[in-house]
């Protein structure tokens, strides 16, 4: 069991525009089926959590298309609608969510789906076991940034997947 930040970037460490925006990562071309994709990746993930921005985004830009049939915990102070969905506003602290999320996932994986702080948060209680960045062609400048907090890593493996720099790291505790 690993918990895991898997995320998109842009080359300097970007995962969302100042607009909270992603048309910089959505119109470029993946394969689906290659090296580090979403696909081979999330067949391991047994729970799932995100940020509030993150949870508002998705029903900002894709309600109905709620991508996950595990359990999400959403990491929020606010009140957001009712959902048929298996999700869980939470303000527990981090240690607590994340036993919670062990336990759910079954001897799978966890993955951190984002913002950068709170994979930050993870990292903080020691908690964060590997980093995946897919790096976009393309310089931001500004936005949210993809992990703000000095963490060690080693280089475990990088791929090339179409307009993608695929790179998988451990975080060295
Ligand atoms: N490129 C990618 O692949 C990718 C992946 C994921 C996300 N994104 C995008 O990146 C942006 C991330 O936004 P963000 O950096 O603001 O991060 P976020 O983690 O999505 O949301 C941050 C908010 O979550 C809540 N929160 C965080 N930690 C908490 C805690 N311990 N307890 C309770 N609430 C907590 C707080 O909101 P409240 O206190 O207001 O509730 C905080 O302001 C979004 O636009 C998202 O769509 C991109």
């Amino acid at each position: 069991m690993l918990t895991q930040y898997y995320t998109a970037s842009s080359i300097d460490g970007f995962i969302a525009d100042p607009d909270n925006s992603l048309s910089w990562l959505l119109t470029r071309d993946i394969d689906k089926d290659g090296p580090m994709s979403y696909d081979s990746f999330i067949a391991d993930v047994g729970a799932i959590c995100m940020g509030a921005t993150t949870y508002q985004w998705i029903l900002d830009n894709d309600p109905d298309n709620w991508a996950y049939d595990m359990p999400c915990w959403v990491f929020t102070h606010r009140q957001f609608p009712e959902t048929a969905h298996d999700i869980r506003f939470t303000t527990t602290p981090v240690p607590e969510v994340h036993a919670a999320m062990v336990e759910a996932a079954a001897g799978k994986n966890v993955w951190v789906v984002g913002g950068g702080d709170l994979a930050g948060q993870f990292a903080d209680h020691g908690l964060l076991d590997e980093i995946w960045a897919q790096y976009a062609p393309v310089v931001l400048g500004d936005g949210a940034p993809l992990l703000p907090r000095r963490v060690e890593l080693e280089l475990l493996g990088v791929e090339r997947n179409r307009d993608f720099a695929c790179a998988r790291y451990r975080v060295v505790r």
